[in-house]
């Protein structure tokens, strides 16, 4: 098809080969190859070029997202320029977005002219020369070596593993990261060079914005920010809303919602800051499905990497007619404004998101009328996660039918996660649906550090809930992650091991929705305070208590299940209602720490500070008092070259004693 016709009366003018940029020209119109054997050599050459099949010199690629700039990207960067200026060296260095591995970073690659990829880990400014005398002298550290990118025609080095094998990334579908930490976010050339920008070409020719939504909704794709809707079917309400040509009475919005602040989440700030062209080709297709033509990408500020990437990444799609005004020659239009938030995690709520756009104290406001009907400004607005947007492009170019091969029944796809907490290879991992939390954790994860055992993963932020030891075989999958009382979240996972006490970590969610909160409805705002003053009176030290507070304490885990239930069902938005999981799901399955520490006073995984006490072995005792000099409550009683003692009652539970004992004299009790 090659006119669209939105309605009957207005013919939408399509896209013009004249209209794309060069590069994406030579991707869409295979009538376009040149007769002249030259001109096809060149053009092949620079497509090459751009995906660095053909190198003339040496390309040193450096992960400088924010977590390898953490780690000292930066110094890295500078000490490989200093190598190569003292040296007379010339070779490109260039800047990538993370690869997924962040524990590892800095991570560097190698690509010397004619020879696959190589990916070196940990690479500190100290190690840069070391690395680099080795490398361009043929030769590999192997200590330093992650893996080699799989490449058909480039030679491999002999005896590197390739690191599709690497046991991170050998259990990974990457779709959505498809490009992270491989190319240029700052080089949209880069992007379009590796199929980047032909989905929307595609889009814009061959299909109605009605179809795009069929092709949408028959793919199965479901929100990744949290709730798991289905995206054609919420993109349908905003299309039935209101015309279907979009008139500047008649404005429909598309929102980017990039607020994350879920503990633990960092999907969505290192797809911007690695590959923004994705997110920004996937706002085309959306926006063109609903019929927006403006659309913000709400991000927090506390971003600024992904902020001024995107901001860039903008400026180049504008410059090329691939977002903006006319985009690719036809007369669909998108203006992208990015709006900073200051950080609220209630302002990632969708009505909250709106108020505060509309620069309204980011508060959430009752539904019905839902955004997709009456949104920012009153007008009908879409919001989607950085995720599902960036699902699209290659949605859109596959198509429905392939897309919706992978996964589970009711969970088509991938997911992205951000893997953090007590496990060995922290970092970004994408899986399709269906793929087992075990695997998560042991296999990509490589399982719990230092001998510890593994106690439980926390899914779904503040919002979601723990996953103990028997059920690390469940499918990621929206609604088998319910049967255990967690949820899919937006993908935060942070693992917990044996040393982690399940009370401690139901206060912390408490304490954060507690900070977190509007405080505009009083189910959430008091009875989340309430929840919170249970968790702590459970986890204080044991001071004297009068009888009402000691019956107070007995009564806790029912005290905390009521408000629970009546936090849930009263609360106004989603932060409310989902506030209590932390702490319901802690207490199905880890109900025996609760007891423990109501009726013990005694925290299993001697984390709780007030409940913890400390012993000193007699036998190990040399008597040498510093930890009675160190004891800053007096709760230690020996004297020189004697073994000492301590006061329990006295104890504070600070640690200080084992911290400054030198004979492992001191343990927690
Ligand atoms: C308290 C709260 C915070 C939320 N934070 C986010 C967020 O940071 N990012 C996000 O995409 N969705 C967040 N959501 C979900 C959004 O309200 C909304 O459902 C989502 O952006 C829709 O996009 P999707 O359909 O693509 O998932 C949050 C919801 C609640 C209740």
């Amino acid at each position: 098809m090659s006119t669209v016709n939105l309605c009957e009366s207005v013919a939408v003018v399509p896209p013009a080969l004249d209209a794309c940029p060069e590069i994406l020209r030579w991707l869409v119109d295979a009538d376009s190859v040149p007769a002249d054997a030259e001109a096809q050599r060149l053009r092949q050459q620079r497509l090459a070029e751009l995906r660095r099949d053909h190198l003339v010199r040496p390309a040193i690629y450096i992960g400088a997202g924010t977590c390898g700039l953490g780690a000292g990207a930066q110094a890295t960067m500078d000490a490989v320029r200093a190598y190569l200026d003292s040296h007379e060296m010339h070779a490109d260095v260039v800047k990538t977005g993370c690869i997924g591995i962040c524990s590892l970073e800095p991570v560097v690659d190698i690509q010397l002219p004619g020879r696959t990829r190589i990916t070196f880990q940990q690479i500190t400014a100290q190690k840069v020369s070391q690395l680099l005398d080795e490398v361009f002298a043929g030769r590999l550290p192997e200590a330093m070596v992650l893996g080699q990118h799989r490449h058909t025609t480039l030679t491999a080095w002999d005896d590197v593993p390739y690191l599709d094998e690497h046991p991170f990334f050998a259990p990974q579908t990457r779709w959505v990261l498809a490009n992270c930490g491989l190319i240029d976010p700052a080089e949209i050339d880069e992007y379009i060079a590796r199929g980047g920008y032909v989905a929307l070409w595609k889009t814009l020719k061959e299909k109605t914005p009605d179809e795009v939504c069929e092709m949408v909704e028959a793919s199965g794709l479901r929100g990744r920010g949290g709730g798991g809707f289905p995206t054609g079917t919420k993109w349908k309400f905003a299309r039935k809303s209101g015309h279907h040509v979009p008139m500047v009475e008649d404005q429909k919005y598309l929102i980017c919602n990039a607020d994350e602040g879920d503990p633990g989440a960092f999907m969505d700030r290192a797809v911007i800051e690695s590959d923004p062209h994705r997110l920004l080709e996937g706002m085309a297709i959306a926006a063109y499905a609903i019929g927006a033509s403006k659309a913000y990408v709400y991000i927090r500020a506390e971003y600024p990497l992904a902020i001024k990437r995107l901001k860039a990444a903008i400026a180049q799609a504008e410059a090329k007619r691939l977002i903006g005004e006319q985009i690719l020659g036809s007369s669909f239009s998108l203006k992208v404004i990015i709006k900073m938030g200051a950080g609220a995690f209630v302002c990632g709520e969708e009505t909250a998101l709106i108020n505060s756009i509309e620069g309204r104290r980011g508060m959430p406001r009752p539904r019905p009328p839902f955004p997709a009907v009456s949104g920012l400004f009153g007008k009908p607005t879409i919001i989607n996660n950085v995720e599902t947007l960036a699902n699209l492009p290659t949605l859109a170019y596959r198509g429905a039918e392939w897309f919706s091969a992978v996964g589970t029944k009711t969970s088509k796809g991938t997911k992205v996660f951000a893997l953090s907490g007590k496990v060995s290879r922290t970092g970004l991992v994408e899986v399709t649906m269906g793929t087992r939390m075990r695997s998560i954790i042991f296999d990509i994860g490589g399982g719990i550090p230092n001998g510890k055992a593994y106690k439980a993963v926390q899914i779904g932020g503040p919002s979601g809930g723990c996953i103990p030891t028997q059920h690390l075989d469940i499918d990621i999958d929206y609604e088998s992650l319910k049967t255990v009382g967690a949820m899919m979240g937006s993908g935060g996972l942070v693992v917990m091991d044996e040393e982690t006490c399940m009370v401690d970590v139901a206060k912390f969610f408490m304490d954060f929705i507690q900070r977190e909160g509007c405080g505009k409805c009083i189910p959430c705002r008091e009875g989340t305070r309430r929840m919170l003053e249970i968790l702590q009176r459970i986890t204080r030290g044991r001071r004297k208590e009068r009888g009402i507070e000691a019956l107070e304490r007995f009564q806790s885990v029912l005290h905390l299940q009521s408000l629970a239930e009546s936090i849930r069902d009263t609360s106004l938005c989603g932060l409310g209602q989902t506030a209590p999981n932390p702490v319901l799901s802690t207490l199905r399955w880890f109900r025996d720490e609760y007891e423990a520490h109501i009726y013990d006073r005694h925290c299993p995984a001697a984390a709780c500070a007030e409940l913890v006490t400390y012993s000193i072995d007699a036998e190990k005792c040399k008597g040498c008092t510093l930890c009675l000099k160190k004891c800053p409550a007096e709760a230690i009683v020996g004297t020189l070259k004697a073994p000492h003692h301590i006061i329990v009652e006295k104890c504070i539970g600070c640690g200080s004693c084992l911290d400054v004992c030198r004979m492992d004299a001191i343990s927690k009790v």
